[in-house]
C-alpha cells in the first residue's frame, strides 16, 4: 500500500514559515501585497480568487482584489495592469483566467511586469525557468516539486513521466524534474501506446483532466504517482486523473485528490509573492 503524501500537512508546514518571515518585517516596513483580478462571473474562478484572498490574510500579506464586469474593455483590464505595474505596495499581479471571451488572454498576460509576474507566465519568467535561473514557477508544478522534497523522493537518475503538455503545468513540471537530473518524457494526447511509456516511470505525474484516466496497468510497481487532476466522478465526487483505490496497491507513494498537489498551489502563489517581495524592498 502507497504511503498517502499529505498536501494539507506540506502547505501548513510552508505557509508557517511564511507566516515567520512577514512577522520578522520591522515595524513600519511595509509586508509582501498581492493584487488578484477576476473579471466576470466564473463559478470556479470565484472560489480560486476568495481562497487566495484568505491565504493572503492567514499569512499577513496586503490583499487587493479587483472585481471587474465582464463587458470591461481591454483596454481597461491593461490600464488597471498599467498602474499595479507601478504601485509601491504590490508585489505579485495575478489575472484570474480562463478571461470572458473577447479578451486577448495572451495579450493581458505579458503585460504583466515580469517582476511582479507571480504566476511565471510571462515570457521572461518562461525562458527563466528553462535556463534553471527562475526566481518565479508556475504554483502547481512548484507544489509538486516541494512535495517529492518534503517527502524526499529522489529524482536524480530517475525516470520521470509527466503526462500532459500544458504551459501552465505539463511543460515547465517537466524543466523543474529535468533540473533534479531526472530522465524526463512528457506524454500526451497523441502519445503512442501511453501505458508503456506510463510503465517506465518511477514518478509519474499526471496531468490531463480527465476523471480516472490512469489505472493500476499504467503504473510500475513502487512508483511515485503525482494527480494533478481536479475532477467530478460519475456520482459528482471530486476525483483525480488517477484511479487513486487501484493505484494506491501498486505505488510506493501517491496524493490524493482531493488534499494532495490542490493545497499547495496557492501556498507557491504565496511563495512567489515572498520572493517578488524581497526583490522590491530592495529596490
Ligand atoms: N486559473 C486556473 N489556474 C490558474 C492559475 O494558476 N493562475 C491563473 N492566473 N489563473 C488560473
Amino acid at each position: 500500500m502507497a504511503q498517502i503524501i499529505d498536501g494539507k500537512l506540506v502547505s501548513r508546514s510552508v505557509r508557517e514559515d511564511i507566516k515567520k518571515k512577514v512577522d520578522a518585517i520591522p515595524e513600519g516596513v511595509r509586508r509582501p501585497g498581492l493584487a488578484v483580478i477576476i473579471v466576470g462571473e466564473d463559478p470556479a474562478s470565484k472560489v480560486y480568487v476568495r481562497n487566495k484572498k484568505l491565504a493572503c490574510e492567514e499569512v499577513g500579506y496586503l490583499s487587493r482584489e479587483y472585481a471587474l464586469p465582464a463587458e470591461t474593455s481591454e483596454e481597461e483590464l491593461l490600464s488597471l495592469i498599467d498602474t499595479l505595474n507601478a504601485d509601491g505596495e504590490i508585489d505579485g499581479i495575478l489575472v484570474q483566467l480562463p478571461l470572458p471571451r473577447g479578451f486577448d488572454e495572451k495579450k493581458v498576460i505579458q503585460h504583466i511586469s515580469p517582476s511582479k509576474d507571480v504566476d511565471a507566465f510571462s515570457y521572461v519568467n518562461v525562458g527563466r525557468i528553462t535556463v534553471g535561473d527562475a526566481d518565479f514557477v508556475p504554483c502547481t508544478p512548484a507544489g509538486v516539486m516541494e512535495l517529492l522534497n518534503y517527502y524526499n523522493v529522489e529524482l536524480q537518475g530517475k525516470r520521470a513521466v509527466v503526462i500532459g503538455r500544458s504551459n501552465i503545468v505539463g511543460k515547465p513540471q517537466a524543466l523543474l524534474l529535468l533540473e533534479k537530473n531526472a530522465t524526463v518524457t512528457v506524454a500526451h494526447s497523441r502519445t503512442v501506446d501511453l501505458p508503456s511509456v506510463t510503465r517506465e516511470a518511477d514518478v509519474l505525474v499526471v496531468a490531463v483532466g480527465r476523471a480516472k484516466f490512469v489505472g493500476a496497468d499504467m503504473v510500475k510497481e513502487g512508483a511515485v504517482v503525482i494527480d494533478v487532476g481536479m475532477n467530478r466522478d460519475e456520482n459528482g465526487k471530486l476525483c483525480g486523473d488517477v484511479d487513486f483505490e487501484a493505484v494506491e496497491k501498486k505505488a510506493s507513494y501517491i496524493t490524493p485528490v482531493p488534499g494532495g498537489v490542490g493545497p499547495m498551489t496557492i501556498t507557491e502563489l504565496l511563495k512567489n509573492t515572498f520572493t517578488a517581495y524581497s526583490r522590491h524592498i530592495k529596490e
